[in-house]
């Protein structure tokens, strides 16, 4: 399919609808005991966040010609894991932030207790849909391959290990090389897991084109860091629905700390034409992934 630039914004509004009514079937209903822990997931799941990694594995499913239907439950469940992820982010004990996507924290909302559980029971969450979804792919291997891919990249040796040194470097300052491992970590790993997911479900990929589409997913993983770490400079807190300043409030390594915003965004653009050049064995079918790279650098929120 040939993409432009509006149906590239037309394909990631249909994306986000389509995640969103996925996620309000699999999330338990509000009235339902325990009522506060339910509401609680509620509000951080369905909260307006960009819905990114879901787009991202409905755009890798459309460039590998998968039925979205195959990958709802993919989709639900990464964005699930991310939504766990921002609700322990920004507890106390770790980021200790008040506004996620312009509304209280869910430990501001609800209290701390309440936020903890509703991230435990949302990452279960996702590993019940992953495994149980009866419209994903019925081929048992590749169900399984997903269930390892989403526990190790969400696990200590991907997001959670991230999130791990992300916290032991407060305060220091780090080098490239471990920045770029902390990020790769805390936010590349889920991201990548996108890709991977949306692969995993199809068995007529080769295995060049599934290399070429984890190099991808690295690269544009950490672009989307890079990307984040700018904008706590140079956006605002209305724009960004969290507030502004608060990795340099908190003494966190990032790359603008570390290199400054003019090489910060040289970094990002480098990823981004890295990400392309990944993509090369490709045709326009996945032109849908190159419009993701640039939006992952370019985006203002
Ligand atoms: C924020 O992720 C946390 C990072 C990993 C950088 P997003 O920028 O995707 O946040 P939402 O989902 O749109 O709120
Ligand atoms: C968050 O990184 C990474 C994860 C939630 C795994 P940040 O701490 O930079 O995210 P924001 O800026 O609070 O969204
Ligand atoms: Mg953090
Ligand atoms: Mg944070
Ligand atoms: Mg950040």
């Amino acid at each position: 399919m040939k993409i432009d630039a509006p149906l590239f914004e037309s394909l990631v509004d249909d994306y986000q609808q389509r995640v969103d009514a996925a996620l309000e079937r699999w999330l338990p209903p509000p009235d339902v005991n325990p009522i506060c822990l339910h509401q609680a997931m509620r509000y951080a799941v369905l909260a307006p966040g960009k819905r990114v990694r879901p787009i991202l594995v409905y755009a890798t499913a459309s460039a590998l010609g998968i039925d979205l239907k195959r990958v709802d439950g993919a989709a639900s469940a990464v964005e699930i894991i991310h939504a766990y992820s921002l609700i322990h982010d920004d507890l106390p004990a770790m980021d200790d932030d008040d506004l996620r996507r312009g509304r209280p924290t869910c430990h501001r909302k609800f209290d701390e207790a309440t936020a903890i559980l509703a991230g435990d029971a949302l990452q279960a969450l996702a590993f019940y849909i992953i495994s149980h979804d009866p419209q994903m792919t019925p081929d048992a291997e590749a169900r399984l391959q997903m269930v390892e891919k989403l526990s190790l990249f969400s696990g200590s040796r991907g997001m959670a290990g991230g999130q791990a040194i992300d916290l032991a470097a407060v305060g220091k300052t780090l080098n490239i090389a471990e920045l770029e491992t902390m990020h790769i970590h805390k936010t590349g790993a889920l991201i990548r897991t996108c890709v991977q997911l949306a692969a995993l479900s199809t068995n007529k990929l080769s295995q060049q084109r599934h290399q070429a589409l984890d190099s991808y997913a690295k690269l544009i993983g950490l672009s989307f860091q890079v990307q984040d770490d700018i904008l706590d400079v140079t956006s605002d807190t209305v724009t960004l629905g969290k507030t502004q300043g608060a990795d340099s409030a908190r003494n966190k390594p990032t790359f603008p700390s570390i290199i400054g915003l003019h090489a910060s965004r040289e970094k990002a653009q480098e990823l981004h034409q890295n990400a392309l050049q990944a993509l090369s064995i490709f045709g326009e079918e996945a032109d849908i992934l190159r419009y993701i790279s640039a939006w992952f650098v370019e985006r203002s929120n």
